[in-house]
């Protein structure tokens, strides 16, 4: 058991380069402003970096959409650059992680350009291409998770092409070998620089099925999701066997695989010493107030008991099959102190006591945590006054879906200012100083009207602030073998209010209790009898009571 890897003992953090820090005057931030900055990272006692993509890209979908696997960007430097990245990290007993986006390239690579060019070029058959039904229209009826069909016409092989997201993402054929070995190589060639460790983006989707049919319209314009037509199709474990093969075994490295798809009793195909990944980034605990798929017009307030029983069954799941990637935020998701409470918080002191709560959570499960920059900080929601003002692509297409549906304009932009990935996306703050001392120029998003308060300087000299919150956290964790190793256990399951567990290893016990409401909450606190208090967001704790969002972790007074 105490034979973990480095990557299941460490903290990871995900950084948004386009909005981490500027160092060329652009708007939009680069590797040298990673660079500049992996000390207040170390001062995290962060151990592993992810990066979204930062390879050429049209940026359609901020990075999302690839034009060359094996370059780095330009507007984020230069290849010497990532390399003094990974060797300036690695002095500090940092990884840097990349991310992988091979279900699709962007419409402008080279090899989809040859693609599209003609039916019978070298690369014809390098993405899905399928002949129009007879009226001419789409193959199928499926909408693509950006909105709007997923095929799109190309005249010069008067065919139209699949994109399981926007119409410049277009999917890449697995099916076809050189297109795998290709892919394979460009991984190897980012292993080869020393990298330690991939997040493979949109895997489940990479297998289609062998016939295509329309799907049962689910949406008032007669189309059929095409994640419920696609996603982990049978045989796409054989791929991804093969991807491990070829590109992870034998190498010091891990693998977390966004997947959400995979049904708890499958994970043991997908994750572990006999399945493809290390860890698989799922969605059940995020998706909570989505009844069906992530349609934001239609979230609902949700139960407690419903989170606790996804972060539960994720535990669970992976107590014996490979291992949980912790995470409460990420660039696709809102901020954690607007997501994680049904309440609309009013005052600052509010929302630094639901962003701890979360920090408690996320810095005592099991598993690796994964914390998302700006999350340290307390970073809450935008709400922008107009949709123009948005950059995000799905932020759009949720807008026109929700007025589709008949909502008002300023009822689906309410929609936006709750859901929008551009939460998440804004500027680093840094500091008091212009744009939160991101950058000198115009930047690329609107740096958040809070930044006068809420940035690393400030925070950084306050010894209550959420940022040294996280700090003692982290420390607490990594000198704690029953934080790193030990097993968990759910107490007090069906409570409305309260999410409370244990983790023990041999015979020591810790304890994390937090109150997810706005009231004071009495409870039966028999199980903390003989505990004693390592933290907590109030600073002290009260017998049998938890006040407003507080959260607590103690220990069995026998270690
Ligand atoms: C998931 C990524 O996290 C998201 O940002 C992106 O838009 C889609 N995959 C498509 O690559």
């Amino acid at each position: 058991m105490k034979n973990l890897k480095w990557w299941q003992k460490t903290i990871a953090y995900q950084i948004y380069p386009k909005s981490f820090a500027d160092t060329t005057d652009s708007g939009t931030g680069d590797l040298q402003g990673i660079i500049n900055h992996l000390d207040y990272l170390k001062s995290l006692n962060v151990g592993a970096i992810w990066l979204t993509p930062i390879y050429p890209s049209p940026q359609v979908d901020n990075g999302y959409d690839i034009s060359d696997y094996t370059a780095i960007d330009p507007a984020y430097g230069t290849m010497e650059d990532f390399e003094r990245l990974i060797s300036e990290a690695d002095k500090r007993n940092i990884k840097i992680v990349m991310d992988l986006v091979y279900n699709h390239s962007s419409d402008k690579h080279k090899w989809f350009l040859e693609s599209k060019s003609s039916r019978d070029n070298a690369k014809a058959d390098w993405y899905i291409w399928r002949d129009p039904k007879f009226d001419g229209s789409e193959p199928t009826n499926w909408r693509s998770i950006f909105g709007g069909s997923a095929w799109t016409y190309c005249e010069e092989r008067k065919q139209y092409y699949l994109h399981t997201f926007a119409k410049e993402q277009p999917d890449l054929n697995w099916e076809n070998p050189d297109v795998r070995q290709a892919l394979y190589d460009a991984a190897n060639f980012w292993i080869d620089k020393g990298v330690g460790g991939f997040r493979i983006d949109a895997i489940v989707y990479i297998k289609k099925p062998k016939i295509f049919i329309d799907g049962k319209p689910d949406s008032v314009d007669g189309t059929f999701s095409i994640h419920n037509a696609i996603a982990n199709t049978a045989g796409i474990l054989d791929f991804l066997y093969e991807f491990r093969q070829k590109v992870f075994d034998g190498h010091d490295i891990f693998t977390v695989a966004e997947a959400n798809a995979v049904k708890p009793e499958e994970l043991k195909f997908w994750v572990g010493e006999h399945g493809a990944f290390d860890m698989l980034f799922e969605f059940s605990h995020t998706n909570v107030m989505f009844p069906t798929g992530e349609v934001w017009h239609s979230w609902k307030t949700w139960k407690l008991t419903k989170l606790k029983a996804a972060l539960t069954e994720s535990q669970i799941a992976t107590a014996n099959n490979g291992w949980y990637p912790i995470y409460f935020e990420n660039h696709d998701k809102p901020r954690c102190i607007n997501n994680f409470f049904n309440v609309e918080f009013k005052t600052r002191n509010e929302e630094l006591l639901a962003g701890k709560a979360i920090a408690t959570i996320l810095l005592t499960l099991r598993g690796t945590p994964f914390i998302y920059q700006g999350q340290e900080l307390g970073y809450t929601n935008t709400a922008w006054d107009s949709i123009d003002c948005y950059n995000d692509i799905s932020s759009i297409d949720q807008y026109n879906w929700a007025i589709r549906d008949g909502f008002s304009a300023s009822e689906a932009l309410k929609f936006v200012h709750k859901f929008s990935r551009d939460n998440a996306r804004t500027p680093m703050q840094w500091s008091t100083q212009l744009n939160a001392g991101f950058s000198t120029a115009k930047t690329w998003l609107p740096v958040h009207d809070d930044y006068k308060k809420v940035n690393v300087e400030v925070e950084d000299k306050d010894a209550d602030s959420i940022l040294n919150y996280f700090r003692r956290l982290i420390e607490i964790r990594q000198n704690s073998e029953v934080l790193i190793f030990g097993d968990y256990e759910e107490i007090l399951t069906d409570d409305e209010n309260i999410y409370a567990f244990a983790r023990s290893f041999e015979d020591k016990k810790i304890y994390t209790v937090i109150n997810f409401t706005m009231q004071s909450i009495k409870f039966n606190a028999d199980f903390l009898k003989d505990s004693k208090l390592i933290i907590s967001n109030y600073g002290n704790i009260q017998a049998e009571n938890l006040r407003p969002l507080e959260a607590a972790v103690l220990i069995h007074n026998s270690e």
